[in-house]
């Protein structure tokens, strides 16, 4: 049947996000972990992704400063620290000891850790910011990623374990529970 819709106040309503963990340093000694719900896929060949972050953010000045970021992928056993490095400021709080989070040195990166527990990182130098508007669009070219072995198969490919990740709807984390079909798209 077909629904009737009502047109309202345009709105960025778009459901369900991904919701990652990006990781950041001031290029000295402190790092930084901030919660983004409107990741983006930006392309696959060169492989880069977008993040938008408030020019208030405490990240936001890291990011600018050192050019580079991590975007860690959480699972569901870490919703303490997807919601605490969303609700407090890397300026007076140093996120990864109070989320109990072990910082792994980047490989191809200079400064920014990624963050041992997420089963994904994606090493990120910035090749553009975009002003947004309310939001600055950071685009990183993702030069390395590092994926945990039992995330693995043999040939390197990644097996994605969906039940244990998160989903961002109108504010409310979901965990993602079952498969309904394979895309044919390839
Ligand atoms: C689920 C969730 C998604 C968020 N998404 C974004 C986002 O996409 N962009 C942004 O600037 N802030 C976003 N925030 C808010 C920041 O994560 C939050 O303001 C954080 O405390 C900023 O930390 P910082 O000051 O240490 O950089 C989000 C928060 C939550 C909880």
């Amino acid at each position: 049947m077909l629904e009737e819709k009502r047109a309202i106040k345009p709105g960025t309503l778009l459901f369900p996000n991904a919701v990652v963990l990006v990781s950041c340093s001031d290029g000295a000694d402190k790092d930084n972990i901030i919660t983004i719900g409107w990741p983006g896929g930006i392309g696959a060949s060169p492989p880069r992704i977008g993040i938008p972050i408030k020019r208030q953010r405490y990240s936001h000045g890291l990011i600018c400063k050192t050019r580079e970021f991590v975007v860690n992928i959480p699972t569901s056993d870490q919703m303490h620290a997807i919601n605490h490095c969303g609700t407090v400021s890397g300026r007076n709080h140093d996120k990864y000891l109070e989320c109990k989070l072990d910082r792994v040195a980047p490989t191809k990166l200079r400064f920014a850790p990624s963050i041992g527990q997420c089963p994904i990182s994606l090493e990120c130098r910035v090749e553009a910011i975009w002003d947004m508007g309310s939001h600055d669009y950071f685009v990183g070219r993702i030069v390395i990623a590092h994926v945990a072995e039992n995330w693995l198969g043999n040939d390197n490919r990644v097996q994605v374990r969906a039940e244990q990740l998160v989903a961002l709807v109108s504010g409310n984390y979901y965990r993602l529970s079952e498969e309904q079909g394979r895309s044919t798209y390839s």
